[in-house]
């Protein structure tokens, strides 16, 4: 069953904290709301000078509650049979605020006592500045609600409204709700105990001791497979390379620098019954970095000496003891897809190639989405629709976990 089909029928409780993302929240509820999901929606006080509560009512299709105090609410329904009558409650978005009130357990307006209240899974969505996001207060908060079980998707690195950048946006609606599906579906816990590598993002190369060789490789799609494996129940080691994503919750996160560094990381995380090679490796390394800042010399440029870099998905897919079951690659290319997909699933030796077209005029690199074409040595290729990275992960693990049942290394 598709994580969608398994989602109609389920209730959620969507608490929409006071930011300006709160707008998005708007085609969360559209989008539940498609799938058959019932909303029911708690504003904060701050949150209804984003959004209208009629406006969130009319999507909803359900009267909103917001103040803890009205007496006709409580009459009407109760803020613990509120936070009790839905599957999931989810805050969206969540501000430093509430996070920091969910974390210290206060419980001063309805939103947080029903978070207080539930005896349900919770997810967060949290939004905020990125020195808001950075501030020790609030990633000590964090922690707190990692340790209390409560999961989250987000935040994304981007421009934010108010003006700068860095990590603190929201994730997109279609982030929330593959997550959401994620954890309402009976998908989750189908690779209980399964061991799993997957590599993320770029590899960087030093020339000297400040510069180096890299590319644009966000991490999104290494790490949102790394998240989508261990909420299936796998154990999972995620090898990455310099990313600004947060690290997936409870996943063993393995900093790597080079390719060599992570050719390394992998060897040692082996065995390993799956592993996924979506970093975008170079290729090339400096055959001799300098032990010293390179100077410049007028008229002089220097020319760099490069030398070949481990292909770690061949390394990973050659046969032997320790080769996983099933090994995934990735393909990013700019032109004749299918023809170089098909090569590299051959001269690779790995089963499976995910390829996408980086050429497109949406980008994919550093994007939300990505739109990609499955290659299996055993199937007809097939053409997914542009999906967000989390959905794309989804998906792909759902495939895992079919060939592994088939391949019946994974008990049915
Ligand atoms: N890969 C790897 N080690 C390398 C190069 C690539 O593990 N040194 C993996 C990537 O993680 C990806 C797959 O191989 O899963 C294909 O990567 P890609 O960059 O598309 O292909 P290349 O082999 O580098 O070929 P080309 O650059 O010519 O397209």
């Amino acid at each position: 069953m598709r994580d969608a089909e398994a989602v109609q029928g389920r209730g959620i409780l969507l608490i929409i904290a006071g930011g300006i993302a709160a707008y998005k929240s708007l085609e969360l509820i559209r989008r539940l709301r498609e799938q058959g999901v019932r909303v029911r929606c708690v504003l904060t006080r701050a949150a209804a000078e984003f959004v209208t509560p009629l406006a969130v009512a009319s999507l909803a299709g359900e009267k909103v509650f917001s103040d803890l105090f009205s007496l006709t609410d409580e009459a009407e329904m109760g803020h613990i049979r509120l936070s009790r009558e839905a599957d999931l409650v989810v805050v969206a978005p969540a501000t430093a605020d509430l996070i920091a009130k969910m974390a210290a357990g206060l419980a001063d307006d309805l939103a947080s006592t029903a978070l207080l209240a539930t005896d349900k899974p919770v997810l967060i969505a949290p939004a905020m500045n990125p020195q808001m996001w950075q501030h020790p207060a609030t990633q000590r908060n964090l922690a707190q609600l990692a340790a209390d079980g409560i999961r989250r998707v987000g935040p994304a690195p981007g421009d934010m409204a108010c003006g700068e950048t860095g990590v603190g946006r929201m994730a997109e609606p279609a982030e929330i709700l593959a997550a959401i599906e994620a954890l309402l579906a009976p998908a989750v816990g189908t690779l209980e105990g399964v061991r799993a590598l997957v590599t993320s993002g770029p590899t960087v190369e030093a020339i000297d001791p400040v510069r180096f060789i890299a590319n644009r490789s966000s991490g999104k799609q290494g790490h949102a497979i790394a998240a989508a494996l261990r909420a299936a129940g796998c154990e999972v080691t995620l090898v990455s390379g310099p990313v600004q994503e947060p690290d997936p919750e409870g996943v063993k996160v393995v900093r790597v620098e080079s390719a060599e560094q992570m050719l390394a990381a992998c060897r040692a995380a082996l065995p390993v019954a799956v592993a996924v090679c979506a970093a975008a490796v170079a290729d090339w390394r400096v055959a001799e970095p300098l032990a010293q800042k390179l100077k410049r010399r007028a008229g002089a440029p220097p020319t760099l000496v490069l030398a070949e870099n481990p292909d770690i998905l061949k390394t990973l897919a050659r046969t032997g003891p320790t080769r996983p079951t099933l090994v995934v690659g990735f393909a990013a290319e700019t032109e004749d897809l299918e023809a170089n997909a098909r090569r590299k699933l051959a001269a690779k030796g790995c089963d499976w190639i995910v390829a996408n077209d980086v050429s497109m005029d949406e980008g994919t690199f550093g994007s939300v989405y990505n739109t990609v074409k499955l290659f299996r040595a055993e199937a007809e290729p097939e053409a997914w629709p542009r999906l967000s990275k989390a959905e794309v992960a989804l998906r792909l693990v759902a495939c895992i976990a079919a060939h592994l049942r088939n391949t019946s290394a994974v008990a049915a």
